[in-house]
């Protein structure tokens, strides 16, 4: 899977910044209906613009706790937050959350969970650290809603199915509500968050991820480097052409412990 060390880590907090996934924040806060004084984890938290985003609409009164496996991006976030001292950032798995029994009146994961293989020991503890009544939002991509203009479609093809390794699982959105009534929570309402890139330009998500993908590729189900060369420059002439156009989906989740 991919590995969120210090350049991944980098490429994140770029393509984060973008306009897109500025929107798709927006879209998560307002599922989390955040109240001041509130307990929040944020699981998988990663360069922590949610993180900060938490810290700021609970107040000092409340707590944040982010919490992910990768130091590379725990450092991002400790920087991001460090004005707001009721936050805190430690290491963690998804599957062993290292807080006790309903410690928290909301829990956040986005983007996580694709990369977790155990998704039934997840959810055990999603609901395990939230109180009674307690929210959860989720949020995840299904990489089979991708539409990306290109000339060379088997070459794509290629591309994107090496690609997929980089996850646990790139369909879990159709399968998660069920994963979450199955563990143990009403699920309340779901959503469908597009990510749409008509033009190819710095501030959108596109840009950044297509330098991930064609890093990730080489090496995997045969793609080799002048491959993910190839497919990068396609990109480029359908934009040269005015021919960009990315699309792809996510979906989010909200949950409570009944
Ligand atoms: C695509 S990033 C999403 C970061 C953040 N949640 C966001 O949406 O901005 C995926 C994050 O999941 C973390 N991650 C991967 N496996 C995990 C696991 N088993 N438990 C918790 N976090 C995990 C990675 O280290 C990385 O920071």
């Amino acid at each position: 899977m991919l590995e969120f060390g210090d350049d991944e880590a980098r490429r994140l907090d770029r393509s984060y910044a973008t306009s897109d996934v500025v929107a798709q924040r927006a879209q998560t806060l307002d599922m989390l209906r955040l109240r001041r004084g509130e307990s929040v984890l944020d699981i998988g938290s990663g360069p922590g613009y949610l993180l900060a985003s938490i810290a700021e609409a609970v107040g000092p009164g409340g707590s944040v706790h982010g919490m992910d496996p990768s130091e590379a991006m725990n450092a991002l976030a400790r920087e991001r937050c460090e004005s707001m001292p009721w936050t805190t950032v430690g290491t963690g798995d998804a599957l062993a959350l290292p807080f006790a029994d309903e410690s928290f009146d909301v829990a956040v994961c986005t983007q996580v969970y694709e990369y977790v293989a155990d998704m039934p020991t997840a959810v055990a503890e999603l609901r395990r650290v939230l109180k009674p009544g307690g929210r959860a939002v989720v949020l995840d991509t299904d990489w089979d809603s991708l539409v990306w203009n290109v000339a060379d479609r088997p070459l794509h093809d290629r591309i994107i199915d090496a690609w997929e390794e980089h996850l646990a699982d790139p369909r879990l959105p159709r399968r998660l509500a069920g994963l979450l009534r199955r563990g143990g929570l009403e699920v309340t309402d779901q959503r469908v968050v597009p990510l749409f890139n008509p033009r190819l330009h710095a501030d959108t998500f596109s840009t950044t991820i297509k330098e991930t993908i064609a890093a990730f590729v080489p090496g995997r189900r045969g793609v080799t480097a002048e491959d993910a060369a190839a497919w990068l420059a396609d990109l480029d002439a359908r934009a040269a052409e005015d021919e960009y156009f990315f699309s792809l989906n996510r979906y989010s989740f909200s949950a409570v412990r009944r």
